[in-house]
């Protein structure tokens, strides 16, 4: 039916974030690890004023979705996602996606995959996504790739954690790609 399933998978729900999720997504701001898995700034831990800050400036922008990721079971949330610098006229855009630390490696990812390409490209419009990634990133690396993503470049030894340097890679999908060789 049209647009049934366009916010809604098996377990998870795209939804809006709100000033009440703040807190939440504070504790995953908190997490080292979830800070180093998903940006290149200094670890440093988020407040919920800065996060209430970056949903109310996404909610005025017509450049930026930003999505909250919930469980269809209890309406828990557990991540976030966003489809972001849109370029409206050349219809290109940056995906981000992440879970909380303790939703990891459980098919989170996937199924907000499988609701966030649909949108982006039959939604949205979208004729282009595209993603930076962290070399020693596995999960989302195995995700990407999963649904077709393409390294389309590296930005080598871009990142210096531990006296040790990282590929960031660059990854970009099509909507052709993504409806010929469409992963369910
Ligand atoms: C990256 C992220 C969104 C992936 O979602 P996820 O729910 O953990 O991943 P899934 O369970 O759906 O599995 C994705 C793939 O990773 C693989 N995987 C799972 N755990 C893994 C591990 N420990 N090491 C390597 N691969 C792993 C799975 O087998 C699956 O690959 P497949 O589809 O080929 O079988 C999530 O881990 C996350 O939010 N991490 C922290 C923030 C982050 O890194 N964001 C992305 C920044 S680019």
């Amino acid at each position: 039916m049209l647009g049934s399933e366009l916010l809604r998978g098996e377990r998870l729900l795209l939804t809006a974030l709100g000033r009440d999720d703040a807190a939440t997504v504070a504790t995953w701001y908190a997490d080292a690890e979830f800070l180093r898995m998903y940006d290149a700034m200094a670890a440093f831990p988020k407040g919920e004023e800065e996060i209430v800050a970056r949903i109310e400036e996404a909610a005025k922008s017509d450049r930026t979705f930003l999505f909250g990721l919930r469980t269809a079971a209890d309406g828990a949330l557990i991540g976030q996602a966003a489809i972001e610098s849109i370029l409206w006229t050349h219809r290109v855009g940056w995906l981000s996606i992440a879970l909380g630390p303790g939703h990891w490696g459980q098919g989170f990812g996937t199924e907000a995959m499988r609701l966030l390409l649909p949108y982006a490209f039959g939604e949205l419009n979208l004729y282009r996504l595209q993603l930076t990634v962290f070399d020693y990133n596995a999960r989302a690396l195995a995700l990407y790739a999963r649904f077709g993503f393409r390294r389309e470049g590296v930005f080598r030894r871009f990142l210096l954690r531990d006296g040790e340097r990282h590929d960031m890679l660059l990854m970009g999908l099509l909507a052709d790609e993504w409806r010929e060789g469409r992963v369910e």
